[in-house]
């Protein structure tokens, strides 16, 4: 029996990829590469390159696979591009997402695991944001996964769907042979650290009036390995029978732009220049997640903090100057 992990090969994707596996866990991914590297997936993954709202396609690989549950990464992740172009982000993450769903369902996959967001409740009043704030994204982005998830509730009740939709908060850090690297980067954590090697002169800070102390906007960083585990906890959760929901996964802790191109100075001892530039539309500016929904019905604990995350992934961009453009598919030793 398979899981089929759609955005594979995508940063948490492929982190929870390289875990699982840890675990022998039989896997299948999908990704169409927009976003991820074929270099982040072991040469030894089944992989198909394409979309999830292709439906030939999911029938055919349920066909050729005996697939038991989903873990449904795959989506455009970028908030600033949303606002730029929503169409993009409702075709891609919606459109597509209903297609996938309902082929998942049409296969007799009824067992899945969503990637939701923070973004999903916009601006609470409520901080830190437990899982039954309102919700009221500020972005198409949010509103495409918002939508995401009510449909998971419909075909929960009418089809028998059962589904843990995963609210994260900021994913950043690296294993030893796994981070983060996009093209085009919007994520602070890799933006502050290219700064810090050098690569860019300075690091764009969005926003300086912001109701927060410091003025800049206040995130929940999460290291990219415990999510991973999360998942797996959550699959675990649905196979033992446990009912349907939402969980937040984020530490409790929230940390400011400034505060975290500090914590960086200090792991890389770079001076690491900023600049200041007007607040992105779309920008709520304090997410903060409660986290003990994630702890008291998965046992989730996140294990690493802010200066373990910076360190894990400056050593992996240390050791992939290039990220995954110099890299070749991985094995599980490399
Ligand atoms: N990174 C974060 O901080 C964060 C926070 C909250 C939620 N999320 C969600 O987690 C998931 C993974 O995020 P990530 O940071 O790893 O992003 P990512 O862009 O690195 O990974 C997403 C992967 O999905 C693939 N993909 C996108 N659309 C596809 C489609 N239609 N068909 C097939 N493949 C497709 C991309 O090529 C990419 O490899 C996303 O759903 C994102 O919305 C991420």
């Amino acid at each position: 029996m398979k899981i089929l992990v759609t955005g594979g090969a995508g940063y948490i994707g492929s982190v929870t990829v390289e875990r699982l596996l840890e675990r022998g866990a039989q896997l299948v991914v999908l990704d169409d590469l927009v976003r991820g590297h074929r270099a982040a997936l072991d040469k030894n993954v089944p992989f198909y390159q394409g979309r999830v709202g292709d439906r030939a396609l999911i029938a055919r690989i349920a066909r050729e696979h005996d697939i038991e549950s989903c873990i449904h990464f795959a989506a455009l992740a970028y908030v600033g591009e949303s606002v730029a172009d929503p169409a993009k982000y409702f075709e891609n993450n919606v459109e597509e997402g209903v297609a996938f769903i309902g082929s998942l369902v049409k296969a007799g996959i009824r067992r899945i695991v969503f990637s939701s967001t923070c973004a999903t409740y916009g601006e609470p009043e409520q901080m830190p944001i437990s899982e039954n704030c309102p919700q009221w994204p500020k972005n198409p982005y949010g509103w495409s996964k918002f939508t995401m998830e009510r449909l998971l509730e419909s075909y929960g009740h009418s089809y028998g769907l059962k589904f843990v939709g995963l609210r994260y908060f900021n994913a950043s850090g690296a294993t030893q042979v796994r981070g983060e690297y996009h093209v085009p980067e919007s994520h602070l954590v890799p933006n502050v650290l290219s700064a810090a090697a050098g690569e860019m002169s300075e690091v764009a800070v969005f926003g300086k009036d912001y109701p927060t102390p410091d003025g800049t906007c206040i995130r929940d960083y999460v290291h990219v390995a415990d999510l991973a585990d999360a998942h797996i906890l959550a699959l675990d959760y649905l196979r033992k029978g446990g009912k349907s929901d939402f969980i937040n996964l984020g530490t409790g802790h929230g940390y400011s732009v400034l505060e975290v191109i500090e914590a960086a100075r200090k792991v890389t001892g770079a001076p690491i220049p900023t600049k200041m530039e007007p607040p992105r539309p779309g920008d709520p500016s304090r997410l903060v997640a409660n986290a003990e929904k994630a702890h008291k019905i998965l046992g989730w604990k996140p294990a690493f903090d802010l200066a373990a995350i910076l360190r894990s992934q400056w050593e992996w961009r240390k050791k992939h100057p290039q990220g995954y453009l110099d890299q070749k598919e991985l094995s599980p030793s490399s």
